[in-house]
């Protein structure tokens, strides 16, 4: 029966237009294929829902329309869906295929250099942005979501698919968590309402993985790390790189604020201060000066310290000032 499908017994079959070449990979709900048109030979990933999900229409239903929806997306940094099709057994979305994600990269390079950090999370933050607007939240940023080009660009897979399993476990409540809860917003973790802000905070939880190496919690107990996404303060980035700028490392933590009032108010706010990033980087740049150097941001305390000082200067010789000229009358 359908349950008894293996996503290997699907390879050198097809399905639709398209011939199965290899399995990619699968998440909680579905089976990533790479696979060839062949009518013109071009090459995409296929997602196919497995077999158990595909034969609950109504869970095929949602998973259907919110593919529908990032359809319609026409953004450089999303993941284009080119096709979207069932057969007999099978339902299945085509879309543009990249050989390389984020997790792999990590995997393969370790933590990223600054400018490299700083670019994928304008790229990734650019789509949060359009997407927002569209009022679609992704509600699933993670290193596996997140594509690069051949050139190196950063391009976001999974619009709206978690959605569709979040409306699909409340309107039938069948208990079905999709992915690793590492990545998830303290709302997401108390099951609260969510805008915009709460992808904010699992790009907090991304970048902070790509700049050190690590997540800010571990741990096995679900439970656990939902109560540390809750409560407990990150380790900040800079104890665990230190070569970190202190503008990347409060970009990061602004990001992980418990607090959705706390975080940057939309993608647009943090795109803004990517883009000022990326500026002063390119400045620093043609000025010969290393970036450490200048994106250093002012030390108040070191700035208010020295105000201080200069004033004790004036008043001291404002005082001797008075002195001397009284001494002379
Ligand atoms: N367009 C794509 N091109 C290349 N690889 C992809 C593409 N989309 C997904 N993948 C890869 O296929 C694998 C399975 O993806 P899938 O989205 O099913 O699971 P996931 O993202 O790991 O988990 P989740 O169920 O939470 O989405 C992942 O390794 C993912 O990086
Ligand atoms: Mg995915």
């Amino acid at each position: 029966m359908h349950s008894e499908l293996s996503p290997e017994e699907l390879l050198g079959t097809t399905v639709g237009a398209y011939a199965l070449d290899r399995l990619i990979g699968q998440g909680g709900f579905a089976w990533v294929f790479v696979a060839r048109r062949q009518d013109d030979g071009s090459i995409v990933a296929l997602k196919v829902l497995k077999p158990r999900y595909a034969g609950d229409p109504e869970f095929e239903r949602r998973f259907r329309n919110e593919a529908k929806v990032a359809s319609e997306f026409n953004h450089p940094n999303i993941v284009r869906i080119l096709d979207i099709g069932r057969t007999d057994q099978i339902t299945y979305f085509a879309m543009d295929y990249y050989p390389d994600n984020l997790s792999s990269r990590l995997e393969r390079e370790g933590p990223l250099p600054e400018a490299a950090l700083i670019r994928m999370a304008r790229e990734v933050g650019s789509a949060l942005h359009f997407a927002h607007q569209a009022g679609i939240v992704h509600r699933d940023i993670k290193p596996g979501n997140i594509m690069f080009t051949a050139e190196g660009a950063a391009v976001v897979t999974d619009f709206g698919i978690a959605r569709a399993v979040s409306g699909y476990v409340s309107a039938t409540g069948v208990n079905l968590t999709i992915g690793t809860p590492h990545y998830v917003s303290p709302e997401q973790a108390q099951g609260q309402k969510l805008d915009g802000r709460s992808d904010l905070y699992s790009l907090g939880v991304t970048l902070y993985k790509a700049a050190t190496g690590q997540l800010p919690f571990r741990s096995s107990d679900w439970f656990e790390l939902a109560r540390m996404h809750v409560e407990v303060p990150p380790p900040p980035p800079r104890s665990k790189r230190p070569e970190l700028s202190r503008r990347l490392e409060r970009v990061i933590l602004k990001c992980l604020a418990k607090h959705p009032d706390d975080r940057y108010r939309s993608a647009a706010e943090l795109l803004a201060e990517l883009e000022s990033m990326e500026d002063q980087a390119r400045k620093t740049e043609s000025f010969g000066l290393a970036p450490a150097e200048i994106s250093a941001p002012i030390d108040r305390t070191a700035l208010k310290r020295w105000i201080l000082a200069i004033a004790a200067i004036l008043v001291m010789l404002a005082v001797a000032a008075i002195v001397v000229a009284v001494g002379r009358r």
